[in-house]
């Protein structure tokens, strides 16, 4: 097993993403890091010292615990000006573009995150209770800065990766939610969003018909979390990843915010509106993938270890849990949750 270098071992660095990197043989060394520390049982005033360490220098001195990490990624070679050719993703097709949802008469139940960056509501279509999540459409909006991400953009972005995502059987898997169509919301669900809580301000930008996105609706989700993780569900997360990066989606905003767990153990990933592919306006490289799949590892292994939030939780307790990563090991919360 060898600590895989991309893209200097080139062989390896064209199989990936067509081929997930859970398939390769050999498998590149610590992707699985070994769980024989699993039953590790701190002393209390080994945990109490390593969050002191963690709140001094904002790293839990643990992060490396599980060793190093399987992919080097050479990121230099994405600077501008480098000669670095990218390897074409040959296996792709653009897939048949996301249908436009005509006429669908939803009711709003609930809406589901007061705080977030997108109004999202629990809707019944139906019989169904289905999930929506909206856009305002600011395209006509010009604030002379090019580089800012518009809404609108990142309405497309998501509904470009929902296109991939059905296409290359990610949401047959299970690793991203169904996903049911776009849709222009009506003037009677454009009214309740605009006169929703932090939503208020739309009202005067609302120029066009504000968009939506109908996705499969998980209830009694949490997110992955170090009250949570077990070295199982990394492994499964890490997996789910692989999975989406099959579709030739780069999720680009990776977080455990954003991987769901569901009550039956399940692990989804929402949240494409960072993501992008090979037919976007700046088409997703393959070194990308590989780096975005290095980042989870770390995410999940390495353990997220650049903010500084101690859990208030009885660290006594959280020792006695047998499977720690190196968070949870600690009763350390990172900024990446
Ligand atoms: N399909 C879903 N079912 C249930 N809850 C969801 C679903 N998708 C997202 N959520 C919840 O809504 C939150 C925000 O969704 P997300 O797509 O990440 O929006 P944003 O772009 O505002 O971050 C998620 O962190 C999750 O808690
Ligand atoms: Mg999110």
């Amino acid at each position: 097993m060898e600590k895989l270098r991309v893209p200097d071992n080139e062989e390896a660095y064209c199989r990936y993403p067509e081929q997930s990197i859970y398939e390769f043989t050999p498998l590149p060394y610590n992707l699985i890091p070994s769980a024989s520390q699993e039953d590790v049982r701190d002393p209390p005033d080994f945990i109490a010292s390593a969050v002191r360490k963690a709140k001094d220098t904002k790293v839990n001195p643990l992060c490396t615990w599980l060793g190093e990490p399987p992919i080097y990624v050479n990121t230099g070679l994405m600077l501008p000006g480098q000669a670095y050719k990218d390897i074409e993703l040959k296996g792709y097709v653009a897939p048949p573009p996301l249908g436009e949802l005509l006429g669908c008469d939803l009711t709003i139940l609930e809406q589901i995150n007061p705080n977030g960056n997108h109004a999202m509501f629990r809707v019944r279509v139906g019989s169904e209770e289905r999930l929506l999540k909206t856009f305002l459409d600011d395209s006509d909006y010009d604030d002379d800065d090019d580089e800012t991400e518009s809404t609108m953009d990142q309405f497309l972005a998501e509904r470009d990766a929902y296109a991939h995502l059905i296409h290359y059987g990610a949401c047959d898997a299970g690793v991203v939610p169904r996903c049911y169509g776009w849709l222009r919301l009506s003037k009677e669900v454009t009214d309740f969003v605009a006169g929703h809580s932090s939503y208020r301000c739309w009202g005067p930008f609302i120029r066009r018909q504000p968009l939506g996105i109908l996705l499969e609706y998980f209830p009694d989700t949490s997110c992955v979390s170090f009250n949570n993780i077990t070295f199982a569900l990394a492994q499964t997360a890490m997996k789910a990843m692989c999975r989406i990066h099959q579709a030739y989606v780069l999720h680009g905003d990776l977080a455990s915010r954003n991987c769901l767990l569901l009550p039956s153990g399940r692990i989804v990933w929402v949240d494409f509106d960072h993501s992008s592919n090979p037919s976007s306006k700046k088409p997703v490289k393959r070194l990308e993938l590989w780096l975005e799949i290095a980042q989870a590892w770390g995410l999940f292994y390495g353990c997220l270890v650049s903010d500084l939030s101690i859990n208030q939780r009885n660290l006594t307790l959280i020792n006695t849990f047998g499977s720690q990563l190196p968070d949870m090991r600690i009763g350390y919360q990172s900024r990446s949750y």
